[in-house]
């Protein structure tokens, strides 16, 4: 087992001035959902796709456009407020700024944000933003400290208590694989994806707008759980029928079956039977939708759609749910690219680099 999170990310020497450019791809579930923040499991990959900080270090002061969104962020890093940051994607800055400057010096920084991630799809396009813009703006160190520093200033910038899932495939990304990550001890075990199926993401249509309150209300009805009978991750599913709240207990019932479907996804995979994994994604729909109810009708229908075809293993929602996209396993080139289609390849974890160009 090699563990990515210890591998050191940022660049090393003095690089004021210098042009600066840093990527984060963003990240597609495979399996493993809303288990994170309750130390389960989570089968991401870091996707082809991300977002990429542009610029130069110097001075006190922050300028950044994004081609992704309005307006100008202006900062000053000595007097930074999150909440006042307009345009509103400033507050990522803002945040990333701070979190950054309780661990070290930072300075300002001129430049662009360019993405190829769809924003509000579930992909994590703002984990991607958090990750670009903590090694824009010099941070230096290991991919997993680096995922928690993105964590940070996400909860910071937006108030959802988000777990590290998102931070961590998009620091730790290795090509050709996905990512086992076992959230008692954020250990992070590349498994090797086979060649003969294809990832596919899809958008339902629906933006997920909901995600804020909803994703909160969720992570406190798992932590009820947990005070009634210990630690999701070390539960069964048959140990959740000692709750007797049947709310909490179909959350439970959700996290734990969900932490076994992991491994038997990553199994059926290893034992090249496609069909099977298929079965376990949508097994996993079933339980976002039916136990843990964070699908929408939307994803539903999709993923009915989607398993009806020919030459589709399984399908699923993939995010936090109320909206966003379906991650699908299929046969290579079942489903073409088009509009909301996105085959994606799996890739290696975030960069920064000084531009040649
Ligand atoms: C969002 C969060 C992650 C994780 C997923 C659900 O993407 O940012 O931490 O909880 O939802 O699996």
């Amino acid at each position: 087992m090699t563990d990515p999170t210890g591998v050191l990310v940022g660049l090393v020497g003095d690089t004021t001035d210098a042009g600066i450019e840093a990527f984060a791809p963003g990240r597609v579930n495979l399996i493993g959902e809303h288990t994170d923040y309750t130390g389960g499991l989570a089968l991401p990959m870091a996707v082809q796709l991300g977002t990429t900080v542009r610029g130069s270090r110097g001075g006190h002061d922050i300028s950044l456009v994004s081609d992704a969104a309005e307006g100008v962020v202006n900062l000053n890093v000595g007097a930074l407020n999150i909440g006042a940051t307009e345009p509103p994607w400033g507050r990522h800055v803002a945040a990333m700024a701070g979190t950054l400057l309780r661990r070290m010096s930072v300075g300002g920084f001129t430049g662009t944000i360019s993405t190829t991630l769809p924003v509000g799809a579930g992909l994590s396009s703002s984990a991607a933003l958090d990750v670009s813009l903590a090694l824009a703006l010099g941070f230096a160190g290991t991919a997993g400290e680096l995922a928690t520093v993105a964590q940070e200033a996400e909860q910071a910038a937006t108030g959802v208590p988000c777990g590290l899932m998102d931070q961590l495939a998009s620091t730790c990304g290795v090509a050709g694989h996905a990512l086992r990550i076992d959230f008692s001890d954020n250990t992070v075990t590349p498994i090797p994806l086979p060649n003969d199926v294809e990832v596919v993401v899809v958008h339902s249509g629906r933006s997920r707008t909901l995600a804020g309150s909803a994703y909160a209300d969720r992570r406190q009805q798992c932590a009820a759980a947990t005070t009634l009978i210990g630690p999701l991750a070390d539960a069964r599913p048959a140990d959740t029928t000692a709750i007797s709240d049947p709310v909490l207990r179909r959350r439970a019932r959700h996290v734990t079956s969900e932490n076994e479907r992991v491994d038997a996804f990553i199994d059926a995979l290893a034992g090249a039977d496609p069909a099977m994994a298929g079965r376990i994604l949508v097994a996993s729909h079933r339980s976002l939708a039916d136990d843990f109810e964070v699908s929408v009708p939307e994803l539903d229908e999709l993923v009915e759609r989607l398993v009806a075809m020919p030459g589709v293993y399984g399908a699923r929602l993939t995010g936090a749910g109320f909206g966003g996209c379906v991650v699908a396993l299929t046969a290579p080139g079942v489903l073409a690219a088009a509009p909301g289609v996105w085959p994606v390849q799996s890739a290696s974890g975030a960069w920064v680099r000084v531009a040649t160009a």
